[in-house]
């Protein structure tokens, strides 16, 4: 594995991660979102690397990255008009369109389905990436399979270190939660994950969208949002403020070491002070997590979030941490 940094190398590192792509490497790249785990999307045997590297499971489909809404539309065999308008309107950036595919995307891609997601994301060196290596991109959270997703390169060394051939460092991602997934091959927006990207954004351009059920037992959906998922090693609880102190005070007594996201400060073995916008509480919960991790807190406690859309995402995320 090779860390190539972003500033004075950048060209001659895009050359050679375009040279790892073409050759059926991994590269692992910075996005808005979460760093990437990418490889060529037209090649089977290299997208199949990247399900060992992470220990994926085979029925969960992977993200396709491009450089152009052209080059999303090319890969889809149906591209309806609600793509078209949520593409023209979020693209670059943190949402993902699935659609109906081509053939040409190998069926590894998509889990065996006949659906692809796909985005165009808003970050300088993916979409340098991108255009480098003239190539749709598959790319997973570079994290291990049920892990939370890493927001910087020292994430990425941490949880995949060799599995890589080469890691872009772009520095800190800034939306630092997965993007939204939407499924636009009804005539409506069905978000199939939550992301930074809301319900009520979506409702503006295309009129109405519904947040698919992801109740056990129904038809996978997106199979990516089954049961534990995005958490750290240390247990998540989510209190409310009002129980705060209490929670915070059991959990001396029985002697465990913790850590606290609160929305104001707290006395604990490691605390952390969120931030009360949701688009600063996202960029810091990820780096937060792996944070508490390394310090090696048996525990952590989170503040609930306040209800309501814009929190929406991030409220999923923190249910799915503490199951
Ligand atoms: O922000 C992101 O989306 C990041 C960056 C790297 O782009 N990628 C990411 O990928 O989070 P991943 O693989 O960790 O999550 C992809 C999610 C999973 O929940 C997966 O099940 C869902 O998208 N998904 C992918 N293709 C799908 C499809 N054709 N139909 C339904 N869900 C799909
Ligand atoms: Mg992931």
């Amino acid at each position: 594995m090779r860390v190539a940094e972003d500033g004075a190398g950048r060209r001659v590192a895009l050359r050679e991660a375009r040279d790892v792509l073409h050759r059926g490497g991994l590269v692992a790249f910075p996005t808005e979102t979460v760093y990437g785990l990418g490889a060529n999307a037209l090649d089977a045997s290299a997208v199949q690397r990247i399900y060992e590297a992470k220990g994926r499971p085979a029925i969960n489909p992977l993200i396709v990255h491009v450089a152009t809404v052209d080059a999303g539309r090319a890969l889809a065999a149906e591209w309806t008009d609600l793509a078209e308008k949520l593409a023209r309107e979020f693209w670059p950036g943190p949402l993902t369109l699935v659609v109906r595919k081509r053939d040409v995307i190998p069926e590894i891609v998509t889990a065996g389905g006949d659906t692809v997601g796909l985005r165009m994301p808003a970050h300088p060196v993916a979409l340098a990436l991108l255009t480098e290596a003239q190539l749709p991109v598959a790319a997973p959270s570079a994290n291990l399979a049920n892990q939370v997703s890493p927001t910087t390169a020292a994430h990425v060394i941490a949880a995949l270190g060799d599995r890589v051939d080469l890691i872009l460092d772009g520095g800190a991602t800034t939306v630092g939660i997965e993007s939204t997934v939407v499924d636009t091959t009804s005539g409506m927006p069905r978000i199939l994950r939550p992301g930074m990207v809301t319900r009520d954004d979506l409702a503006r351009v295309a009129g109405v969208a519904e947040l698919a059920s992801q109740e056990p037992g129904r038809v996978l959906q997106s199979p990516g949002m089954l049961g534990k998922h995005y958490s750290p090693r240390a247990r998540v609880t989510l209190v409310d403020a009002d129980g705060l102190d209490e929670a915070i005070r059991r959990a001396r007594a029985r002697g465990e070491r913790i850590g606290v996201m609160a929305f104001h400060p707290v006395t604990a073995d490691f605390s952390i002070r969120m931030p009360d916008t949701p688009a600063e509480y996202a960029r810091k919960l990820y780096a937060g997590l792996h944070a508490m991790d390394d310090a090696r807190c048996a525990l952590i406690l989170v503040e609930r979030p306040p209800p309501g859309d814009p929190w929406a995402a991030i409220a999923d995320r923190l249910v799915r941490a503490a199951r």
